[in-house]
This record gives C-alpha cells, sequence and structure tokens, in this order.
C-alpha cells in the first residue's frame, strides 16, 4: 500500500492518499459569498485524492471568522458552484466543511447578540473581527428547545452543499468549536441530558450526524474531531475514553441498517 495508490473511503475512489486539511483563507465576502479566486485555488489542487474545503458557516450565528464562507442560502451556493465544478474540470473531488463556531463567534459578527455553547463559557484570547482583535464575550447556553433549529441549520446547509455540487460533507467537530464545547468537558458543564456522562455529551454530536445522514448518503458524510490537547481553550479530563465512545457511535452511524446510532442513547 502507498502513497499514490488509489483507496475507498465511502462512496468516494480517491485515485490517492493525499488528502487537503481544510484551511481558512478568509477570501469570501462578508456576505459568506465564495468569490472567483477561490475556484483557482480549489483547482490548483484538485489532483488530491480528496479536497475538504475551509470550513463554512451552516448560519449567520454560526460564523464568526472575517470573510469566511457560508453555505445557508442561494447567493453562497451559487458561489459554490462555480468552484466546485472548476475542481471536478480538473479532475478532483470536494468535501464542504460545515461549522459552527460556538462560543468563538463574536457578537459583532450576529447583530450583536451573544454566541451559544454547550454553556456559558467565554474562549480564552482575542476574537478577530472586521473591527480589529477584541476579548471574546460570554457565551450562553444553548437551549434544548434550541436544538432542532440547529439541526436544521445543518441539514439546510448540508442539503446546500449537495446542491452547489460538492461531493460530500465533513462535519467539523473538532479544534474547539460548537460540538467539540459540547463533547469536551472542560467547556460542557450542564446537567441535563446534554452534558455530564461521556453518552451526553456526545448526544448533540449524534444528533447532528443522524440529521445530516437523513439529507446525505452516509457514505458521503465525514466528522472531524480533535482529540489532541488544548484547543481554543477546549479539552478534557478523560479523552481516551470520550473519543473512543464517540468513533464507535460513528461506526454504528455508518451502519443504517442496524439503527445504531441509537445504540449509545442513554
Ligand atoms: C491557516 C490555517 C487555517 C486552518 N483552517 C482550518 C479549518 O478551516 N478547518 C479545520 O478543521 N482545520 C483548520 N486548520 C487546521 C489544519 O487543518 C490542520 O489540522 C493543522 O494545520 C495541523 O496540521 P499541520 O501540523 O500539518 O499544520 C487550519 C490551519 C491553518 C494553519
Amino acid at each position: 500500500m502507498k502513497l499514490f495508490d488509489s483507496i475507498r473511503i465511502g462512496a468516494l475512489r480517491a485515485p490517492n492518499r493525499i488528502f487537503m486539511a481544510p484551511l481558512t483563507r478568509g477570501r469570501a465576502g462578508r456576505d459568506g459569498v465564495p468569490t472567483e479566486i477561490m475556484a483557482e485555488y480549489y483547482a490548483q489542487r484538485a489532483t488530491a485524492g480528496l479536497i475538504i474545503s475551509e470550513a463554512t458557516g451552516i448560519s449567520r450565528a454560526g460564523l464568526g471568522w472575517p470573510y469566511a464562507p457560508g453555505l445557508w442560502n442561494e447567493r453562497q451556493v451559487a458561489g459554490w458552484r462555480p468552484v466546485t465544478e472548476a475542481v471536478h474540470r480538473a479532475g478532483g473531488r470536494i468535501f464542504a466543511q460545515l461549522w459552527h463556531m460556538g462560543r468563538v463567534v463574536h457578537s459583532s459578527f450576529n447583530e450583536g447578540k451573544r454566541p451559544v455553547s454547550a454553556s456559558a463559557t467565554t474562549a480564552p484570547g482575542q476574537a478577530r473581527t472586521y473591527e480589529g482583535t477584541v476579548p471574546h464575550v460570554q457565551a450562553r447556553e444553548l437551549a434544548v428547545a434550541e436544538i432542532p433549529a440547529l439541526l436544521a441549520d445543518y441539514t439546510a446547509a448540508a442539503t446546500n452543499a449537495i446542491a452547489a455540487g460538492f461531493d460530500g460533507v465533513q462535519l467539523h467537530a473538532a479544534n474547539g468549536y460548537l460540538l467539540d464545547q459540547f463533547l469536551r468537558s472542560s467547556a460542557n458543564h450542564r446537567t441535563d441530558a446534554y452534558g455530564g456522562s461521556v453518552t451526553n455529551r456526545m448526544r448533540l454530536l449524534r444528533e447532528v450526524v443522524e440529521a445530516l445522514t437523513r439529507v446525505v448518503p452516509a457514505d458521503r458524510v465525514a466528522v472531524r474531531l480533535s482529540p489532541n490537547g488544548v484547543s481554543q481553550g477546549v479539552e478534557d479530563k478523560a479523552p481516551h475514553q470520550l473519543f473512543h465512545a464517540v468513533a464507535e457511535m460513528l461506526d454504528g452511524c455508518n451502519r443504517p441498517a442496524t439503527d445504531p446510532c441509537n445504540r449509545l442513547a442513554g
């Protein structure tokens, strides 16, 4: 088995094992609409086995990076289409990385509204905003009643990704963003069904993956995790236990016949 041997990964047949990591570039418009240079940039990299796009906002409330792209409206879909077409024309494959930044979104990106997170915590350090770097603001705890709307944002963005010509989606559940804030113990202090035990902390991730696999075939849905170290103040007291359970749960989600996404529900 060599680096330039092809590999089957889910529904994808990649001609080699070199995958391009998702890299935020900040080259979209302030409205999250991709620009022409993004088509050129990604097409230049189309010989990769698979390109994972830069993290792409699922909603206005979830995106707090200057000039990062989104996938929550038609104009953004239309802006992505030439990008995926250029990659395909050059013989490549590209997944969209779906992003909700949680507490890392500064309120200035969202009409002054506080960001949401697993708990009322504040990301360390400074936020990059259109007005320069400023201290992060404290997030408010996401209410259970708000979860259906969050799941709907994820599925709408995934549906939009497919409409824009992406070959699949990668759920961003890593690096201290929203889903990682629920997963890892340092940012999740909840006492309801979404906090405390490992099963509870991975509940939101499971629900998002279940929702995504209802609109995109499971073999075209990837998940990025970061079991390693501290990410933007997010870490876990027992990462081996947590991420082993997460991997088991996700493995189940890939076999729809057995409905095992529910296996670890508790
Ligand atoms: C400029 C830059 C932008 C990044 N953007 C993203 C991103 O949008 N999504 C993501 O999951 N990781 C992102 N990362 C993390 C990279 O995908 C990668 O995991 C990280 O650079 C570590 O790999 P390395 O040691 O090869 O650099 C970014 C990293 C850099 C340096």
